[in-house]
C-alpha cells in the first residue's frame, strides 16, 4: 500500500518481486486558508478499500493467496484520536505551513538540546509543531484527543484494529529520541504532551497483527493475512531502491527532490542541517536533504517556455547547449530552499545570461542548477567525512541519459537508474516480504527484487567545469538573499 498525497497506490508483488496487478485511488486535498493542507483520513481507508477491491474482483487476486501485507506513507501528516479512538478533525499534512510560531516557540525553548534528542530541526511540516498549533487554537480538540497516529500508522490501524507507529514514521514527528528509538519524555513534559498520547512503537518489518475481523467483512480481505509495520515513503522508496550500503545515496526527482544517505549508525551528528530519521532496517538510519523545486522548476520552465512541447523533446533540447550552459547559472529556489538554506523566502535566479543565449541554454542551466543544489547536499556529507561512492537515480532524473550524466559529472560519481522502477510502493512490498520470512534481511530482498540499470561514469573534463561552476553556484544564494524577498 503506498498512500500518497494525492492518491494511494495498491500492488500484489509475487516472490520474485514482480508486480502482478495495481490498482489506485485518487482523493481530495483540501487547502481551507493559505498554507492549510489537510485530508479527511476516512478518504484514505475507503480509497484504499476500493483499489483492494478492484484487485480481488478486476484483477483476479485471491484474498486468501495474499500472504502479507505493509505501507509506505506520507509523512509526518496529524492524526488525532480520541479515547474510542475516532478521528478528532481532518489530518494536518506535510506540507501544510501554518505552524511557523510553534516552529520557533520550539526552539526558542529548548535549543540545541532538542537537535540533539530528534537530531532534526523542528520544521513547520513535522508533527509536533502540529500537535502544539491544536494545542494552542483548538484546546477543546486536544483535550479530548487520547493518541495521535501518523497517515499510513492510522490506515494499519483501520486494517488490524492495534494502535501503533513505525520508527521511520515516528522520527519524523520530532518528539522521537531518533538515536535510543523512545518517544521523548523531556520533549513532551516541556510541552506539555501527556506521555500516554505517544503510541507504541514497532520496526518496519515488525508484525502488527492480522487483518481484523471487520475490515476482512468490509474489504473481502482475509484474516490469513499477515500485516508488517511498514515505512515512512522516502525509507520505503530507499528500500525499493536498494539504498541499503553505506556507500549508497539516492538522487530523487519528483516535484522536490530528494537526496538520501544510508547510514549505518546514529554517531554522525549534521546537527539538524540535514534531515536524520530512523531507516526501514532495524537498528539503522538515513540523512536527507530536501530541494524544494526539483522537478517543479523544469516543469514551471517548459510551461512558460514550451508549453506546447513535449515533455522529452523539450529536455532534450539541452543537448544544443554545452557543459557548463555557456556559462548561465540557474537556482532552483522558486519557491524558497529547504537544504541547505533553510529559508522559505529565497527566491530563483538566472547568472551571467549573455546575448548569445539560446533557449537550450535556459533548459540545460535549469537541469544543472537542479543537480547543484543536490549536490550541495551532498557536501554536507563530505564536511562529515561521510564517504559514498555510487548514487541511485530515481525520478524525472533517470528519465533522460543527458540528465544521468549531468548527475555523474556534478556529482563526480558513478550513478545508476533501476531496470524497473516501482517507487515506495515496492519498498513496501519488500517490507512484508521479509517480514513474512521469504527473506532473513532487507538486502536478501533487495538482491531478488532490486535491478540496476545503466551505469553513468563522470567525465573528468565535465568534472572540472562543474566543479568551477559549482563554485560560482554557491556564492549566488548570498548574493541574493536580501533582493529576493
Ligand atoms: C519529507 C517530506 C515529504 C513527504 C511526502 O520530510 O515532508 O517527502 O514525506 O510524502
Amino acid at each position: 500500500m503506498d498512500l500518497g498525497t494525492s492518491a494511494v497506490k495498491v500492488s500484489a508483488v509475487d516472490r520474485n518481486g514482480n508486480i502482478v496487478a495495481q490498482q489506485s485511488f485518487d482523493y481530495e486535498l483540501s487547502n481551507p486558508k493559505p498554507g492549510y493542507s489537510e485530508q479527511n483520513p476516512e478518504d484514505w481507508v475507503s480509497g484504499t478499500t476500493v483499489a483492494i477491491v478492484r484487485l480481488i474482483l478486476k484483477d483476479g487476486i485471491k484474498p486468501e493467496e495474499i500472504e502479507g501485507i505493509s505501507y509506505s506513507g506520507q509523512m509526518h501528516g496529524l492524526v488525532l484520536l480520541d479515547e474510542n479512538n475516532q478521528v478528532l478533525r481532518p489530518a494536518i499534512l506535510w506540507n501544510d505551513t501554518r505552524t511557523t510560531k510553534q516552529r520557533e516557540e520550539i526552539l526558542e525553548t529548548m535549543g540545541d538540546e532538542y537537535i540533539n534528542i530528534t537530531r532534526n530541526q523542528p520544521l513547520e511540516g513535522f508533527t509536533l509543531p502540529k500537535i502544539l498549533w491544536v494545542k494552542e487554537n483548538e484546546p477543546n480538540i486536544f483535550a479530548k484527543a487520547k493518541t495521535f497516529l501518523l497517515p499510513k500508522d492510522y490506515l494499519r490501524y483501520r486494517m488490524t484494529g492495534k494502535i501503533q507507529m513505525e520508527y521511520s514514521d515516528a522520527a519524523g514527528t520530532v518528539l522521537l529520541d531518533v538515536a535510543k528509538k523512545q518517544w521523548s519524555e523531556t520533549i513532551c513534559n516541556k510541552f506539555g504532551i501527556p506521555v500516554s498520547m505517544c503510541p507504541p512503537l514497532i520496526e518496519s518489518i515488525g508484525y502488527a497483527g492480522n487483518i481484523s475481523e471487520s475490515y476482512s467483512l468490509f474489504s473481502g480481505m482475509s484474516t490469513s493475512t499477515k500485516v508488517f509495520g511498514g515505512a515512512a515513503d522516502n525509507a520505503a522508496g530507499a528500500v525499493g531502491s536498494g539504498i541499503l550500503a553505506p556507500n549508497m545515496v539516492m538522487a530523487s526527482i519528483g516535484t522536490s527532490g530528494v537526496v538520501l544517505k544510508y547510514e549505518d549508525n546514529s554517531d554522525v551528528d549534521y546537527q539538524g542541517k540535514l534531515h536524520f530519521f530512523n531507516h526501514a532496517i532495524p537498528d539503522k538510519f538515513y540523512t536527507m536533504g530536501v530541494t524544494l523545486a526539483a522537478g517543479y522548476s523544469l516543469s514551471w520552465l517548459k510551461k512558460t517556455f514550451g508549453p506546447n512541447e513535449d515533455f522529452t523533446s523539450f529536455v532534450s533540447t539541452a543537448g544544443d547547449s554545452t557543459v557548463g550552459a555557456n556559462g548561465l547559472i540557474f537556482t532552483p529556489y522558486i519557491v524558497g530552499e529547504r537544504t541547505p538554506h533553510a529559508d522559505a523566502d529565497i527566491r530563483g535566479s538566472f547568472i551571467g545570461v549573455d546575448g548569445t543565449d539560446k533557449r537550450s541554454d535556459f533548459v540545460r542551466a535549469v537541469l544543472e542548477g537542479i543537480i547543484y543544489s543536490f549536490a550541495d547536499i551532498m557536501d554536507i556529507f563530505e564536511e562529515k567525512g561521510q564517504d559514498f561512492d555510487t548514487v541511485v537515480s530515481i525520478g524525472g532524473g533517470a528519465k533522460s541519459p543527458l540528465w544521468l550524466q549531468i548527475q555523474a559529472d556534478i556529482f563526480n560519481r558513478k550513478v545508476v537508474s533501476l531496470k524497473n522502477e516501482q517507487g515506495p510502493g515496492m519498498g513496501a512490498a519488500m517490507l512484508a516480504a521479509v517480514g513474512l520470512g521469504w527473506f532473513d534481511t532487507v538486502q536478501d530482498c533487495a538482491k531478488e527484487f532490486v535491478h540496476f540499470g545503466k551505469v553513468y561514469e563522470p567525465d573528468a573534463e565535465n568534472v572540472k567545469k562543474y566543479r568551477e561552476m559549482h563554485q560560482i553556484y554557491k556564492q549566488v544564494y548570498e548574493a541574493t538573499k536580501d533582493v529576493s524577498h
